[in-house]
């Protein structure tokens, strides 16, 4: 009886699985490399508005790190911007199509790290993403870092991706 129950348990987890697989229920890629995208709007899957207008430091990927957390945005020149998650998204099929992970972020964050005015996965601009915290000592915004910095934030998003996967934040996204 008790290995019939742990039996149904385990089709049951595999069945909830592939519901969320539907969706980018995605793990972080190992090495933190991402496409940049850019996408507002006036209305998101965590509440707050992903505006069009002004200076806004949001990103999508609610699905992978979960709603207002914070992610450091970095490009290869060790521009970065800290940015706070508003959305979800995008889709898993845009993932597979790129062949790589996507941030989608705010046209200010598209501007700050690309220089371009807008910013498609087709476009190949590589960033860095990686967890942090509102007190983490930089407000939202681009800042510059050193490479000591850089390993830190390293170390900081290891940390907190455990808590994040110990959370299950995908499954509060659904
Ligand atoms: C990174 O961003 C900075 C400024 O925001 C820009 O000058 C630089 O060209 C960018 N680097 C790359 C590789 O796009
Ligand atoms: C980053 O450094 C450049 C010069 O290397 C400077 O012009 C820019 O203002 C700095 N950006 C920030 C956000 O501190």
């Amino acid at each position: 009886m008790f290995r019939i129950i742990v039996y149904i348990a385990f089709i049951l987890s595999v069945l909830s699985a592939a519901a969320y697989a539907g969706f980018t229920c995605a793990k972080p890629p190992s090495n933190n490399q991402y496409y940049l995208t850019d996408f507002c709007g006036s209305t998101s899957a965590c509440g707050q508005v992903p505006s069009c207008s002004g200076t806004h430091y949001f990103t999508a990927d609610a699905q992978r790190f979960g709603c207002s957390k914070y992610l450091n945005l970095c490009n290869s020149s060790k521009k970065c911007v800290k940015a706070q998650i508003y959305d979800s998204g995008p889709a898993m099929w845009v993932e597979q199509d790129a062949g790589r992970a996507i941030i989608d972020a705010s046209p200010t964050i598209c501007q700050l790290l690309s220089g371009h005015s807008s910013c498609g996965w087709s476009d190949k601009i590589s960033i860095t993403a990686t967890l942090t915290s509102a007190l983490d000592g930089r407000p939202l915004g681009p800042f510059n870092v050193t490479n000591e910095e850089y390993e830190d934030m390293l170390v900081t998003h290891e940390i907190l991706l455990e808590q994040c996967e110990a959370d299950g934040v995908c499954k509060v996204q659904e």
